[in-house]
């Protein structure tokens, strides 16, 4: 896609994912035909009373409109704090930067009703930052008759592509989705299943920690084929894209319907089991739909998952995609927790360009849109 060079400038990217461990912010500088240059970059976490209003907005429940608005007031602090904290890390002012691209909080997502849905309150946003905000992104896609997701597929092609070899990058967050960089230069991407949504639910029910961290858990567990087997028994796996999910579906109300059965296994082996999930149901996406890959470029939080990393290794192993490396976009020369709050601050760009963000032949929309709410400052 060819960058409109009137964009060119600072843009910060926020991003905080269906993991809601928190925000993770960027400082990046694009100019037109130039790789983007990386500024700044924070993480500011949520507070548990924050995580706990968030969790209780993913499922119906009494005075949500409320509630909700009032966990999006407080988001939005949460994003201004993020974005304080870059611009002091970036030496930067207020005024050298164009816009926010911010994601907001999934707590619903529809598409097959016809909605999606990111919480957020960009006008308070812009009101305590004094920088334009650019938000709810994945809206006028859906509108459009696509999913709405996954959007960073486009970015991933600028930054990740290169003729003539096929490449995967794998977002682990709360769910996985791969985006396949083909040798021939198309781009197709899609939503494969659970990644951290489930483990962190079952590591903060086990260890009460938020998650298992470097996969220890997971790692003193022994993976239970039946469970596992019972685990795969879900239509969404087989399904061909354009596809995505959420916590809608990949909530612990399904793991506990799965686990019923198996009441009595050790909490590590479940862990373990898991792991091997994720692992499983991304790897036989691209044994499906990328089977030329050269290598496999993990980022999202999933990506400090040694344990994970391992899994997705040896389940490509297992599958028809034998030989081929699973790195981290670190060897592409971006760091894995920087990818996603790259691809927001690119499509805030891409909006102040009046250019597309999506790709329809990812997402299924009837065609490219430029996407995003403008909140000036
Ligand atoms: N050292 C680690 N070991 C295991 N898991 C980790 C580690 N660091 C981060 N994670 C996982 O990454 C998640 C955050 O990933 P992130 O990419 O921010 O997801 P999202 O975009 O959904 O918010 C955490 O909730 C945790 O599950
Ligand atoms: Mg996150």
């Amino acid at each position: 896609m060819a960058q409109d060079s009137t964009a060119d400038g600072i843009y910060f990217g926020l991003m905080s994912g269906t993991s809601m461990d928190g925000v993770d912010g960027i400082a990046v500088e694009f100019a037109k035909g130039k790789p983007p240059v990386v500024l700044a970059e924070a993480f500011v976490g949520f507070a548990e009373g924050l995580r706990e209003a968030l969790f209780g907005l993913q499922h119906p429940g009494e005075n949500e409109i409320e509630r909700e608005a009032l966990a999006a007031n407080a988001l939005a602090t949460r994003y201004t704090v993020c974005c304080h904290e870059l611009l002091r890390a970036g030496n930067l002012s207020a005024a050298d930067v164009r816009a926010i691209g911010v994601h907001g909080q999934t707590v619903r997502h529809r598409p097959e009703k016809g909605y999606t849905r990111q919480i957020n309150n960009p006008a308070l946003l812009a009101e305590m930052a004094h920088i334009d905000v650019i938000a709810d992104f994945r809206s006028r896609d859906v509108a459009a008759g696509g999913q709405g997701a996954p959007l960073v597929p486009a970015f991933h092609a600028t930054v990740f592509g290169a003729p003539g070899e096929t490449r995967v990058v794998c977002n682990l967050g709360g769910i996985s989705n791969i985006t396949i960089l083909n040798a021939a230069g198309s781009v197709r991407g899609f939503d494969c299943g659970p990644a951290n949504a489930l483990l962190d639910e079952w590591a903060h029910r086990h260890l009460g920690k938020p998650y298992d961290q470097n996969g220890h858990f997971a790692a003193g567990g022994q993976v239970h084929r039946p469970l596992l087997n019972a685990l795969l028994d879900e239509p969404f796996f087989t399904q061909q894209p354009p596809k995505s999910t959420g916590r809608d579906l990949f909530n612990p109300a399904w793991l506990d319907e799965k686990l019923q059965a198996f009441a009595g296994l050790p909490p590590a082996d479940v862990q373990a089991t898991l792991v091997v999930l994720t692992a499983i149901t991304v790897a036989r996406e691209i044994e499906r739909h990328a089977s030329d890959v050269r290598a496999v470029y993990v980022c999202g939080g999933g990506a400090r998952n040694p344990v994970l990393m391992k899994a997705i290794q040896a389940a490509l192993e297992d599958s028809g995609v034998s030989g081929v490396p699973v790195l981290t976009t670190e060897a592409l020369g971006v760091p894995p927790h920087q990818v996603e709050p790259l691809a927001f601050a690119w499509l805030a760009m891409r909006c102040v360009a009046r250019e597309p963000g999506n790709l329809a032949a990812v997402t299924g929309a009837a065609g490219e849109r430029v996407l995003g709410a403008i909140y000036p400052r």
